[in-house]
């Protein structure tokens, strides 16, 4: 201020970009599991994204080689059990590179369409990417699976592939995957679940010592392999997922094991 009482204009320099308020956690957060660290919720979404954004050019090269090919099998398996028909209408959440969308795309013809989605720009470029080399240009849209900016009552079906696991509140997913069904419709989850007992051992041996090792040598990012393999720990089994898809309101709910239960796929229907 001046003698006279005049605010005086703040020099130029100190004039500074506002780029948003910064996460501050305080008390009120609630937590949530990162792997198996806790986090606020308001925060795994931006850890997530990170992890995804990191990994994406090299992540089919990855997948091939964490699973010796298997998700190919499981990928297909999942495609079998959704009661495709040409001209069906139908959305792949958190659809990543695209392999379900390529599938599910044979299944429904010229007549229908498939829709990729996910909240990742970089993964959702490499599957668009993938399909633009194919010669396809199907629409692929950057949203969050816990809102989906789509009608109700709208897909034969819906599909989320490994992309489950890695959201923050699984309910409101559900939920939302429950709303943009037609009645009829089904969802189908393909994740990560509850390995076989006596094989757990091997398992965690192959999931915290290898994994790592492959991501920093392939992936140069050991962490991010790290965090798969404590967030597969930290996600629901066969059973508790089931009863959240029946708390979402699916009906006639069933699971099938693949690879002594490494994966499982859940089905449910919208009556
Ligand atoms: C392991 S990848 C799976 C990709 C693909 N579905 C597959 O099976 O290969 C998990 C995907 O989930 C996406 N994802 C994570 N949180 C999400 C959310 N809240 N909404 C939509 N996608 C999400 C990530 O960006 C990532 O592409």
């Amino acid at each position: 201020m001046t003698p006279s009482g005049v605010l005086e204009p703040l020099p130029a320099h100190a004039l500074v970009e506002f780029t948003g308020f910064p996460h501050i956690p305080s008390a009120m957060d609630k937590t949530t599991h990162f792997g198996y660290k806790q986090v606020a919720e308001s925060e795994k979404a931006a850890k997530v994204a990170e992890v995804f954004h990191s990994v994406a050019a090299q992540y089919d090269v990855m997948n091939d080689l964490m699973s010796a090919g298997l998700h190919r099998l499981w990928k297909r398996f999942a495609v079998a059990q959704a009661g495709l028909r040409p001209g069906m209408r139908v959305l792949d959440v958190a659809g990543g590179t695209a392999d379900l969308t390529r599938l599910f795309l044979k299944e429904v013809g010229e007549a229908g369409s498939v829709l990729l989605t996910d909240i990742n720009f970089s993964m959702l470029r490499e599957g668009r990417d993938r399909m633009l080399n194919e010669g396809r240009t199907p629409p692929a849209v950057q949203c969050d699976g816990e809102r989906l900016p789509f009608p109700s009552n709208h897909f034969d079906c819906v599909s989320v592939a490994f992309g489950l696991r890695n959201m923050t509140h699984k309910d409101q997913a559900l939920a939302e995957m429950h709303r943009v069904l037609k009645p009829g419709g089904r969802l189908l989850v393909l994740e990560f679940s509850k390995v076989w007992k006596p094989l757990e051992p091997a398992y965690d041996l192959y999931s915290f010592k290898l994994l790592p090792l492959m991501g920093k040598l392939i992936a140069k990012d050991a962490a991010s392999y790290q965090y798969l393999a404590e967030s597969i720990r930290m996600h629901p089994g066969q059973e508790e997922l089931k009863t959240l898809m029946e708390t979402a309101g699916f009906a006639k709910v069933s699971y099938h094991n693949l690879t002594a239960g490494v994966v499982a796929l859940h089905k449910g229907f919208k009556v």
